[in-house]
């Protein structure tokens, strides 16, 4: 099964309006064969959509609720407004941060959905639970919790990123991410059968120009999750460049194949 490769930034709380010129250059280096989007803070989507209309621009968080008294919070319908055409959601900074459950990261994913949004839904396990051990069994109940109903590729990806990766510039190796998708995927193909083979299972943690062809290129590795590589375009166009099927070290897709990958809904809106 071919599946396009997604390029995905997370500014995280970073970034203001200056900063839309990196977005300007990322756009201009963007190419047919792969998916780029960025999630920015708040402030800036509007702005941002403006910027660069043929990027896709989504949040970095969406509350459950359509509206209603929840302070500070930001809907759905209003990411939508906004221009943005999808969000992550359960980054575990979230989670850790702001004790998020799986049960609440679902509600966001199922809120996103109602709205035509798409979703990159975030995984991973603790240093505690890799060195137990225990990290595929973590990881398997967290995409339990929190995967959404009617969990489909056409608007759904799923981040693996191991917490002890992000911001740390520690990496599993290929192996390691080979065998954590792989499990991702077997619990997929459990919950929501023959589309699990569709969908995009991205890996997130550390990632830089450096390590990217050998991450994005590993078996069942459909993208990447960037944070501090995203703030600019000279650290984060690399990655996307080396996310091309031609860089492939076996080349395992042809441009035809690529040409043929399944549409998923995360694309700038224009
Ligand atoms: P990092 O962050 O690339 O800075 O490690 C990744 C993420 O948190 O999505």
């Amino acid at each position: 099964m071919i599946r396009r490769k997604l390029v995905a930034g997370n500014w995280k709380m970073n970034g203001n309006r200056a900063a839309l010129s990196e977005l300007v250059a990322i756009a201009a280096a963007a190419r047919p064969d792969v998916d780029v989007a960025i999630a920015v803070p708040a402030t800036l989507i509007i702005p941002a959509v403006a910027s660069v209309p043929r990027l896709a621009i989504g949040g970095e968080d969406v509350h459950p609720a359509d509206h209603g008294a929840h302070t500070g919070c930001i809907s759905a319908a209003m990411l939508k407004d906004a221009g943005a055409t999808f969000s992550v959601i359960g980054h575990s900074e979230r989670r850790s941060d702001c004790g998020e459950t799986d049960a609440e990261v679902r509600a966001k994913a199922e809120a996103l959905h109602r709205h035509g949004l798409a979703a990159i839904l975030c995984i991973g396990e603790t240093l505690a639970d890799r060195q137990s051990g225990r990290a595929v069994e973590m990881v398997v109940r967290q995409l339990i919790g929190s995967l959404p109903s009617q969990a489909a590729p056409d608007w759904l990806s799923i981040a693996y990123e191991p917490v002890w990766a992000i911001g740390t510039g520690h990496t599993p190796t290929a192996t390691e991410v080979v065998e954590m998708h792989g499990a991702i995927r077997a619990t997929l193909r459990d919950l929501i059968g023959g589309d699990a083979a569709v969908v995009r299972l991205l890996y997130g943690g550390s990632v830089t120009a450096d390590n990217a062809a050998q991450l994005l290129h590993a078996g069942d590795v459909d993208g990447a999750l960037v944070g501090g590589a995203s703030l600019t375009a000279a650290t984060f166009v690399p990655i996307m460049n080396a996310a091309q099927p031609a860089n492939a070290g076996a080349g395992r897709f042809s441009r035809a194949q690529q040409n043929n990958a399944v549409d998923h809904v995360i694309a700038a809106q224009a």
